[in-house]
């Protein structure tokens, strides 16, 4: 039937044009090993280790530029699911509300604004959509996630792109709480639509526990001798009203990401359509729920974001859960540095070691407001530290703080290192705003602090 039928979504195209020369760019491997306090000196080797197969990635920039550098690679026909929830055309510019020593602070996280409305959404998306189509495996599936905005719009370029036959589900997502109106129904549900590459797709049932009344009087009553209570529970439907939004400010889960989903949401879509071998993306990826997902079910995963504070709390929350080792890359994307001032690193010898004392004496971001003024651990979210830095940052250690956001990071550690006569240390921090900035430290055991 898909071949047959010729009704297509129209509208006046302005489609940038694809640029087939894009290329990542590696920005830093990634080897979680998380510190809180520096009450212990940390004993350390110089052991980089190289990222295995070029899976586990989060990437900064265009998802356009990103997915096109991935096809260039040869990743044509590898991922076995695409779970998307891109910008809804709401018209709204997202940013996220720190409250910090009295300061409102307002973190620009991403735009839904679109000049020609619904037409630029469309050119937007459409292109994206044919790519992942090609990345997709033959056993691959795409998760679409939309509400009423677009999501009627957006049916019919996937229709178009993957064939009307192959729409598996339209899953409702129903939550409660927020904000309602006295002029319409609450708005309490978003759409989900489910596509398969071929029909060949994983599918792995899933299940929901019965109804406290289905157990009390067991279903053979109602249904006859041939249905008995499986052990797992009954099977899932296409809509879905048992898992909520994030809506507690504190809930332990948010991130402080404007549209962050939750992570049983990501971990039935991961568990449904896809197998532990399998390769997971998505290219619009925000606070990162998708890898964390996929860390706890084994998944191997590939994200993209183009804000810097999506990157910034993806990474953030990756090291927080210990995550398998990653690479962090960018696609024609600078990323904005602040000011950083470390004080001179002492070295002194230690047993067999040598101690590195590494203290951050300051830092500011570029731009500043000039009623902010907030101390470097408040401005600061993490800092990240390679030991043996030659000219590419493996990360090795991240000083995080206990809570986040409250000013308690430690900005000194102390390291043991096995005794050398010259150190090369690169020292990278990541602020409240989604900036990062790098500094090399070469040092000397005779005369420590030399900057490069
Ligand atoms: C609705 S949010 C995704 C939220 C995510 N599902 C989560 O759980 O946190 C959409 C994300 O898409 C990103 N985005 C929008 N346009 C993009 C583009 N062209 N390339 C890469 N990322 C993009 C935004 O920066 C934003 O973080």
């Amino acid at each position: 039937m898909g071949d047959k039928h010729t009704a297509r979504l129209s509208w006046e195209k302005q489609i940038e044009p694809l640029s087939s020369s894009c290329n990542l760019t590696d920005w830093e491997y990634v080897k979680p090993h998380s510190v809180y306090e520096r009450n212990e000196a940390i004993f350390a080797e110089f052991k980089h280790t190289s990222p295995e197969d070029g899976s586990n990635r989060l990437i900064l920039g265009n998802n356009l530029d990103a997915m096109q550098a991935l096809l260039n690679e040869g990743r044509e026909g590898t991922i076995d699911l695409i779970y998307i929830d891109p910008p809804y055309l709401s018209e709204i510019d997202y940013s996220s509300k720190l409250n910090l020593s009295d300061h409102k602070i307002q973190r620009s996280a991403f735009q839904d604004k679109w000049p020609r409305g619904i037409d630029s959404y469309l050119d937007m998306l459409y292109p994206r959509l044919k790519i992942m189509h090609r990345l997709l495996s033959p056993r691959g599936s795409i998760f679409v996630h939309l509400d009423w905005h677009v999501s009627h719009y957006v049916r019919l370029l996937l229709d178009e792109i993957f064939g009307n036959d192959n729409l598996v589900n339209e899953i409702i997502w129903c939550y409660t709480g927020g904000t309602g109106s006295k002029k319409h129904f609450h708005r309490k549900h978003d759409t989900i639509f489910w596509y398969s590459k071929s029909t060949a797709y994983i599918f792995n049932p899933q299940y929901r526990p019965y109804s406290r009344q289905t157990l009390e009087r067991g279903l053979t009553r109602v249904k006859g001798p041939k249905y008995t209570l499986h052990e797992q529970g009954a099977l899932m439907q296409d809509w879905w009203s048992d898992i909520n939004k994030i809506l507690s400010p504190t809930a332990h889960e948010n991130l402080k990401y404007p549209t962050q989903k939750p992570i049983a949401l990501m971990k039935r879509i991961i568990a449904c359509a896809s197998n532990p071998d399998s390769l997971v993306a998505d290219f619009f990826a925000g606070a990162g729920t998708l890898a964390e997902a996929a860390e706890e079910l084994g998944r191997r995963w590939i994200m993209a974001d183009n804000s810097e504070l999506a990157v910034t709390t993806s990474n953030y929350r990756l090291l927080k859960r210990n995550a398998r080792p990653y690479l962090i890359q960018t696609v024609n994307e600078v990323r904005n540095e602040g000011i950083l001032d470390l004080d001179p690193i002492r070295i002194s010898p230690c047993g067999a070691s040598n101690l590195l004392q590494i203290q951050i004496k300051d830092y500011k971001p570029a731009e500043i407001t000039d009623d902010l003024e907030l101390t470097a651990a408040q401005y600061l979210e993490y800092w990240e530290l390679d030991l043996d830095y030659q000219g590419f940052f493996h990360s090795d250690y991240q000083m995080l703080p206990r809570r986040r956001f409250n000013g308690s990071l430690d900005l000194s550690l102390a390291v043991m290192l096995p005794v050398r006569t010259n150190y090369s240390i690169g020292v990278r921090t990541h602020d409240i705003f989604g900036h990062t900035t790098t500094k090399i430290v070469n040092v000397t055991n005779s005369s420590p602090g030399g900057e490069v």
